[in-house]
């Protein structure tokens, strides 16, 4: 029997095209949330499908005690988008984001530094792994596996002050979400992301597992600064596990030959399909500015709601009341999307949606809202919430 990790699981899906969805019985759902932000160029796109198909038949795994073509590509590929020299292969995000750390500990020893501090932020996500979970910034999730490893400070998103009290010269990593996507859909202000880089001597790890590889319109949100390393994972190889951690050539000086590494990672099927995501979301990139300017108009036209956050094709919406009822009123009426953080309904479209889809996305909400008689705002309440962050 499954470990029941997760809670009820109402939608049975069979299938899937474009930006729908489809049950057994041959109903029909706009994704609104792909998969946890992993289905970005939607179902069957046909890059991917051919990718697949063609490397399915030619060799899926070699394991990294042999090459094969596409590893180094993808690499160079990743390389360039992010701005930085090397590229380690893994699974997933919590993955990604253990080798971002293991890197910062391998240089601070052979630095000979003696403490290890990392500064993480409040209501971040990183991932279920011990120590991607050390590095996350809620309770919820952390306390009941303590103690996690030791020497983590928390403070909130966007305080230059506490990021400035509580960096020494013990601190090794800042890591940052820059948009938090599980915590809410809190973006990073340009003016805290200058002054993480310019804390000199700690490595900024920016986790862009949920809002990077377009999302945002851009390749990756946190441009144009440019942390040490970058953690990746979710939509790179359109729905095969891939996580990829870039690094700076200072941060890749932490990792020596054997000590990191991966059966799985970097396999031929998903680092083919990955190269042909790249692609496809290059070219797709205008359109996901202007898409997801339009989204944030159209959401900010809902009526019963506190304040939209987000950019580009990433919005959360945040209500004055648990956003589960909604969640399943919205999927009865055939579109499908999540509820974080208690209150937040999460938008992570496909990078495929259009107006239409947007429309149609928009005009189930805006009814699922009022019907779901939800307290209305005033402008007091979007005022608080925005200052509480
Ligand atoms: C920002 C961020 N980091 C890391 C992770 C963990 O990724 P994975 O579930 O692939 O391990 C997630 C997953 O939601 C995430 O949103």
């Amino acid at each position: 029997m499954l470990l029941p990790t997760y809670g009820s699981r109402p939608l049975m899906v069979e299938r899937g095209e474009g930006c729908y969805l489809f049950d057994p019985n041959g109903r029909k759902y706009l994704d609104f949330i792909t998969g946890i932000g992993v289905n970005a160029l939607g179902y069957n796109h046909p890059a991917i499908t051919a990718a697949i198909r063609d490397q399915a038949g030619l060799c899926v795994h070699t394991s990294n005690l042999h090459m094969h073509r596409y590893q180094e590509k993808l690499a160079e590929r990743l390389a360039e988008w992010s701005g930085l020299d090397f590229v380690f292969l893994s699974n997933s995000g919590a993955e990604a984001m253990e080798a971002a750390l293991k890197a910062a500990r391998g240089l601070a020893n052979k630095q000979g530094r003696r403490r290890h501090r990392i500064i993480s932020l409040e209501n971040s996500f990183h991932g279920r792994t011990a120590g991607a979970l050390a590095i996350t910034g809620q309770p919820k999730y952390r306390d009941p596996f303590a103690p996690l490893i030791p020497d983590v400070v928390f403070i909130p998103a966007n305080d230059v002050g506490a990021l400035e009290a509580a960096a020494n010269e013990e601190t090794i990593a800042i890591v940052t979400e820059t948009i938090q996507g599980e915590g809410g859909i809190y973006p990073l202000e340009n003016s805290f992301m200058e002054a993480i880089a310019n804390q000199h001597g700690a490595l900024w790890i920016a986790d862009e597992t949920q809002c990077g590889l377009g999302r945002t319109g851009e390749r990756f949100a946190y441009q144009p600064h440019r942390p040490d390393i970058v953690v990746t994972a979710k939509p790179l190889a359109g729905g095969l596990p891939l996580g990829a951690t870039m690094f700076s050539a200072l941060a890749a000086c932490g990792i020596d030959p054997g000590m990191h590494g991966t059966t799985f990672g970097g396999g031929p099927l998903a680092c083919r399909v990955a190269l042909a995501f790249l692609d496809e979301t290059e070219r797709l990139l205008p359109e996901i500015r202007r898409n997801g300017e339009y989204l944030h108009e159209r959401l900010r036209e809902l009526r019963h709601t506190l304040e939209i956050r987000g950019r580009g094709l990433m919005a959360g919406i945040q209500l004055a009341e648990p956003g589960e009822p909604f969640v399943r009123k919205a999927r009865d009426a055939g579109l499908v999307i999540n509820c974080t953080h208690g209150n937040v309904l999460r938008l992570l479209p496909p990078f495929i949606a259009g107006r239409a889809e947007i429309d149609q996305a928009c005009s189930i909400l805006a009814k699922v809202l009022s019907e779901a008689g939800a307290s209305e705002s005033s402008p007091l309440h979007c005022a608080e919430v925005s200052l509480s962050r």
